[in-house]
């Protein structure tokens, strides 16, 4: 212990009375001591420098004693009496210097800098005590709280215009002097507020957040309160708001979680909330000045410069739409978005009915047809619309007139544009702000009432609005609102200009054709809007659903200028709440659903879905469409064969002999005879029944943690289900071996003999059977056990099993319903990989491509020992339908090459995943084949790191990914996309398992609880 510190640890024992390790903690300025007592307190001690101002440490800590006594319940730290019940002590310090003393309690937590992720609901929750500690210090008076000439006072931040010239970079002078420009413009709505104390100063590394892994975070403290003064409480927020928007990869809707919650801890005004962005930007025009006035005192220091960066990459930033965030952020607070919002809702509500008909026709007959995700199949592909799908959206409608729906999540937005971030699956733009009218093109449109023109033109781009005109009206009472008519006939924009009067009721535009309004059936995309700020002419004419909130307040339903009712035109998307709930109402518990918060999806392409809102998703999992969601020619066979007849394998049909002879191309001369099911649970039954009947034995021998189907006999091969708390537990007649797993298991892979070694462990359960009388039916594996943990057992396992079992009698089954049909990339079937020929292939979920078929193929000799006498009939099993697709599905795979693309593209994900186990020591191992992988998540003491699987798969599911989880302690992540997976897909699972790897850090699990009921203090239950 230095002198310092043991001087500072005798004052800690001679004025609080405590016993005390004393670390240094950083400082400015002062000397601060994280004080470890052994009383089993943390404290915090501060020594404030020499000199310092005693009136502003008194005003810190009658602050600090306001707020506990208001609102005890806020995260800020309480100061500690010395023995003689003083809150601040004078001392001389060991060199003789008089310093001022005083102690804090320690609040838990870590530095919001440092947490991750910066969720919205965690920055709510941050925006609800900033709020209420402003309130707590509203009534809060102190002399030293009015600090002129204090340059972190936001009030006084114009000093800023007199330093520009030292910043030498001429745009970011320029972009300075704007902000400080606007800062001036809102100089008299800021003095018009009243001030009050504020903490001034709450920056991320002022802000302390806990939570374990996967649970809510939330914030644990509110420290420093150096720099308070009196300002007007929006100061507060809006500094806040420039710490939290920085670096954030969704800033503006931080920002608005923020003001969220602190207005509902703290009302705000319309008129305060307009000041926030001003602010917020006039605030880090001060932090970079003065950083650059800094950097000129120091300048050897390079910290001061890079501190810079976050701020100026925030302010330079061009996608943040500032013109927008007056609106966005009122909307968060549920204020209106312009101070004649209510009035013009209620002027449009009191003359719904007198507005003069838009077309030539009452609407409120006219049919309503739905483009929504849910409802239809527009376009094929919702990542390309090509021109002529756009040119007949719609056309199950008809020719008449027809409306289309407001606020109705769509996928024909497919252009770019519409696309929030570098991925298929990042956030798009889907929901629809305008009500459509769809009718043959030329059809003159009327004014609903008078206006002015407020803009005119023609937007030729690709899919854009052609023709193009927004009018400018009033109410009598002077408030002013705005509507668009998109897809027109460009000949307006030679008749029409900006400023032209129009008046009620005037025949002002016709509908274009495709081949003028932007490439699309003919209709008018309508759109009513409150304000234009932020948008000017270039409205969106579709939102992010996560973003409604703001867009319904600012392109409110227009259906009263159409003389409409508001909800004939108001499009519900189907409520994932009454879902849920209808699951809990008719399906059994352990039906059970992926997520914490589950995903609806209803619709998919290739390897995407889509949830209800049209939020894309990457399917990374699911393995049952195997050649993509909704391939055409899957689409097209089934409705074909449906048109025909689908019937059963009692009659000939040659759909049957053509899959069976597919499928027999795939596999070893030896297997001949095929028998067509409807899962691979039914294949795996059959499969038992014709080794029983080939071998006259009962017993089988499979590995453990297995899984083969849902019936009684399937589970009673499947470890995983009949081992499971609450399963039947193992029948007598079956034997389980360990699973040839070289990570985890017996026999590692620095063993070269482990293979054989693992197959050796079958020579004791071949006996057992054998002993028990039941003899030795069959052996059946998944050939590489998925359920089990993405396993690929080392080569030569399997031939080193099958001979031991043939020896023994019996037959060897390989359940390929994993692995077959070329999802391992360098191998159509898993057995190829192991040299092993089985006696008995299933398969199943891939080969129907969602369609329910399941295929057992065997050898001539066991097909004839199970034909018997007794007729083998399955009624769907082998439907000409099933056939067919079947049939088209293995076509598929090697039409378009998907097996090779399997080999590339599990080649490039395992390549990345590699060095993400070389990043991260939460990964264990990485293993797999082609597109069949498993990523093994640890703890860091190397213990099975079953809750961090758990976090990363549904921070994966935030990131729009879908991927599963398996193994005996559920801690390996399971990726097993559609094998239509391309580049930038399997870049984007890179990417955000990094991005979610990275929020895991050092996570140790909490102890292992093994109380049996609920035992208050354990910290796990
Ligand atoms: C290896 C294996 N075999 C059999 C089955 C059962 O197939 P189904 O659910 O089609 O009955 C599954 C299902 O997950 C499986 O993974």
């Amino acid at each position: 212990m230095t002198d310092m510190t043991a001087f500072w640890a005798n004052t800690l024992r001679s004025h609080w009375g405590l016993e005390a390790k004393l670390s240094r903690l950083d400082g400015e300025y002062d000397l601060n001591f994280l004080v470890q007592a052994t009383n089993g307190q943390d404290y915090v001690f501060k020594i404030m420098r020499a000199g310092c101002a005693r009136e502003l440490v008194d005003l810190q800590i009658e602050a600090l004693e306001h707020i506990a006594t208001e609102a005890p319940g806020l995260p800020l730290p309480k100061v500690l009496p010395d023995l003689k019940g003083a809150l601040l002590i004078d001392i001389q310090d060991e060199t003789g210097e008089q310093r001022l003393a005083w102690l804090l309690e320690r609040l838990p937590g870590q530095c919001y800098a440092k947490a991750t992720p910066k969720s919205e609901d965690l920055i709510l929750k941050l925006g609800r005590v900033l709020g209420a500690t402003d309130r707590a210090l509203e009534q809060f008076r102190h002399n030293s709280l009015h600090r002129d000439g204090f340059k972190w006072d936001l009030t006084q931040a114009g000093w800023v215009a007199d330093k520009l010239n030292t910043v030498s970079d001429p745009d970011r002078r320029a972009l300075l002097a704007t902000i400080a420009t606007e800062f001036d413009g809102i100089a008299d709505q800021l003095s018009a507020l009243p001030k009050q104390a504020v903490h001034n100063d709450a920056n991320d590394y002022n802000i302390l957040v806990e939570g374990e892994l996967g649970q809510r975070k939330t914030i644990s403290g509110l420290i420093d309160l150096g720099d308070m003064c009196a300002a007007p409480r929006i100061c507060d927020l809006a500094i806040a708001g420039a710490y939290i928007v920085l670096d954030h990869p969704k800033p503006e809707r931080a920002l608005t979680a923020l003001v969220r919650g602190y207005h509902a801890a703290n009302r705000l005004s319309p008129e305060e909330v307009d000041l926030i962005w001003p602010l917020l930007r006039m605030r880090l025009a001060v932090s970079v000045v003065n950083s650059t006035l800094m950097a000129i005192e120091n300048p050897n220091d390079p910290y001061v410069t890079i501190s810079q960066a976050p701020a100026w990459r925030f302010l330079e930033n061009t996608s943040i739409n500032g013109g927008l965030m007056p609106a966005r952020l009122r909307a968060a607070c549920g204020l209106p978005v312009t101070d004649a919002a209510e009035r013009v809702h209620t002027y449009l509500s009191d003359h719904r009915g007198h507005f003069a008909q838009m077309f030539d026709q009452d609407l409120s007959d006219a049919p309503m047809g739905s483009l929504s995700v849910e409802n239809s199949a527009w376009p094929q592909n919702p990542f390309h619309m090509p021109l002529e799908e756009a040119a007949k959206v719609g056309e199950e409608f008809g020719e008449g007139l027809w409306l289309g729906y407001y606020n109705e999540p769509r996928l024909i937005y497919t252009e770019p544009g519409f696309r929030k971030g570098p991925w298929k699956a990042s956030d798009r733009r889907t929901v629809h702000l305008a009500v459509d009218v769809f009718a043959p093109a030329g059809a003159v449109l009327h004014a609903p009432m008078s206006a002015r023109v407020e803009a005119v033109e023609n937007r030729d781009n690709h899919l854009d609005y052609g023709g193009v005109v927004i009018l400018h009206h009033e109410t009598p009472e002077g408030d002013p609102f705005y509507t668009l008519y998109g897809h027109l006939d460009p000949e307006v924009c030679g008749r029409l200009k900006p400023g032209d009067p129009v008046a009620q009721g005037a025949a002002f535009a016709r509908l274009g054709d495709a081949s003028q309004n932007g490439g699309w059936a003919p209709h008018v995309h309508f759109q009513l809007a409150l304000t234009t700020d932020g948008m000017e002419a270039d409205w969106p004419g579709v939102g992010d659903p996560d973003e409604m909130e703001l867009w319904h307040a600012i392109c409110p339903n227009p259906a009263a200028l159409l003389n409409l009712p508001d909800d004939k035109v108001f499009y519900r998307p189907t409520d994932k709440q009454a879902i849920l709930q209808g699951r809990h109402d008719h399906f059994g518990g352990n039906l059970s659903l992926t997520y914490d918060d589950p995903v609806m999806l209803v619709r998919g392409w290739k390897h995407h879905l889509f949830d209800e809102w049209g939020r894309p998703y990457l399917d990374a999992y699911n393995n049952v469409p195997h050649v993509g969601h909704a391939h055409p020619r899957i689409q097209a066979v089934a409705a074909d064969q449906l048109k025909r007849m689908n019937s059963n394998t009692r009659y000939l049909h040659p759909a049957q002999t053509a899959f069976a002879e597919k499928i027999l191309s795939k596999l070893p001369d030896q297997l001949k005879v095929c028998f067509f099911v409807n899962s691979g649970t039914e294949a795996n039954e059959l499969a038992l029944r014709l080794a029983r009947a080939h071998t006259k034995a009962k017993g089988i021998v499979t590995p453990d943690h297995g899984y083969h189907g849902n019936t009684n006999a399937a589970v009673a091969i499947s470890a995983y289900k009949f081992n499971k708390p609450g399963g039947n537990g193992q029948a007598d007649w079956v034997e389980l071996v360990e699973v040839a797993d070289d990570f985890r298991g017996s026999f590692k892979r620095d063993d070269p003999d482990r293979a054989a070694k693992f197959a050796d462990l079958v020579d004791r359960a071949i006996t057992t059977l054998q002993e028990k009388g039941h003899g030795v039916a069959g052996f059946i594996a998944e050939t590489f056990p998925s359920v089990g943990g993405q396993i690929i057992p080392p080569k030569g396992y399997l031939p080193a099993v099958y001979e031991k079992i043939r020896a023994a009698g019996g037959v060897c089954i390989a359940d390929e319903v994993q692995t077959g049909l070329g999802r391992l990339g360098e191998h159509y079937f898993g057995f190829e990989h192991q040299g092993a020929v089985p006696d008995i292939v299933v398969l199943g979920k891939p080969i129907g491509n969602g369609h329910p078929l399941g295929v057992l193929v065997t050898t001539r000799e066991i097909a004839e020992s199970f034909d018997n006498g007794i007729e083998f009939f399955s009624t769907f099993g082998g439907s000409t339908l099933s056939c067919r697709i079947g049939k088209e599905v293995l076509d598929i795979v090697d039409d378009e090459d998907l097996q090779d693309n399997a080999r590339r593209m599990g080649s490039r994900l395992l390549d990345g995943l590699r060095q993400i186990e070389a990043q991260f020591g939460c990964v264990g191992d990485v293993r797999g084949m082609g597109l069949f992988l498993g990523v093994e998540l640890v703890n860091p003491d190397g213990t099975d790191g079953t809750e961090i699987c758990k976090y990363v798969k549904n921070r994966m599911r935030d990131h729009r990914i879908l991927i599963g989880s398996e193994g005996p302690k559920d801690n390996i992540l399971k990726i097993r996309p559609p094998l239509t997976i391309g580049a930038e897909d399997v870049d984007m699972i890179l990417w955000a398992l990094r991005e979610v790897l990275s929020e895991v850090g050092e996570f140790t699990p909490a102890p292992v609880c093994d109380h049996d009921h609920h035992h208050a203090g354990c910290g796990c239950c």
